[in-house]
């Protein structure tokens, strides 16, 4: 008997952590596996929640969960991936051509684009056949068409290769597991570590905090039917241009 269960990836994050509360509660009766690096404390989650720690970018840990899962004929209904980031120590969004650095690039990828990749491939095993969505949290700045602004090119640039492997993985998850629905998803300026430094020009009714951005991501994808199999949407629920 084939068990369908919840997964939060990066759930040690400021939204990934609200998000296993909001989630788990919202669902009582699915298990709810919460996955991260580690854990900073152990988090007061309710019991349907089974944290586990491992490297979020090492292929190898990636594969052997799955495994697992697999042999535990565990499938998985609802998926929201919110590893990502914008700043850190050697990392800071370009302001100008002349700040563009090989590594910070690379890094910028690495993170925000190659990662989710990797768990887009090895999910396809551990997919619900019955009706299943993935939902990684990318950003409005990661829009082509939407962008205005310009700057911070390893952050946008990073969030559009994310946007174009979610589109053209759900054209194969479409073909292989007909009933995923794959969002790329804008949570709205966040009250977490990775907006701190950028909050100055933010009005406070603009600033939300985790909670309400996890009612938000929950609600917006709760009911999302295929076809089509792929959405950019924003945290009320609008479509963004790609
Ligand atoms: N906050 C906002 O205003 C906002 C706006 C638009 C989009 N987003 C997106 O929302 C997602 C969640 O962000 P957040 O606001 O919750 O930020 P956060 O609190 O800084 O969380 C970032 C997450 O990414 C993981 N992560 C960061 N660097 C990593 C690395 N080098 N290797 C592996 N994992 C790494 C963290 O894992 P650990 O906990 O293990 O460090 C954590 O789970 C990100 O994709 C971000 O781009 C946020």
């Amino acid at each position: 008997m084939m068990q369908a269960i919840n997964m939060v990836i990066g759930a040690n994050g400021g939204i990934g952590r609200a998000l296993v509360s909001a989630l788990a509660k919202q669902e009582p009766e699915t298990q709810l596996i919460a996955i991260a690096r580690s854990f900073e404390r152990q988090p007061d989650w309710p019991a349907n929640v089974t944290t586990k720690e491992l490297d979020t970018a090492d292929e190898a840990s990636i594969r052997k969960l799955m495994e697992s899962m697999q042999q535990q004929k565990l499938r998985v209904m609802r998926v929201f991936f919110t590893v990502g980031v914008l700043h850190g120590q050697r990392l800071s969004p370009e302001k100008k051509l002349e700040d563009i650095s090989e590594p910070a690039l690379a890094e910028y990828f690495r993170v925000n684009a190659i990662i989710p990749a990797l768990w887009l491939k090895h999910l396809i095993n551990v997919i619900n056949a019955d009706g299943a969505c993935i939902t990684c949290v990318s950003a409005r700045v990661g829009s082509i068409a939407d962008n205005q602004l310009g700057g911070w090119y390893g952050y946008r640039a990073s969030k559009a290769a994310l946007n174009q492997l979610v589109k053209t993985a759900s054209i194969e998850y479409a073909r292989r597991v007909k009933n995923t629905v794959l969002v790329s998803y804008q949570p709205g300026t966040v009250n977490t570590d990775l907006s701190k430094p950028f909050q100055g020009n933010v009005k406070s009714e603009n600033l939300f905090d985790p909670d309400f951005a996890a009612q938000q991501l929950l609600s917006v994808t709760k009911n999302l039917h295929t076809p089509p199999h792929c959405h950019f949407l924003d945290w009320e629920g609008k479509a963004i241009p790609w």
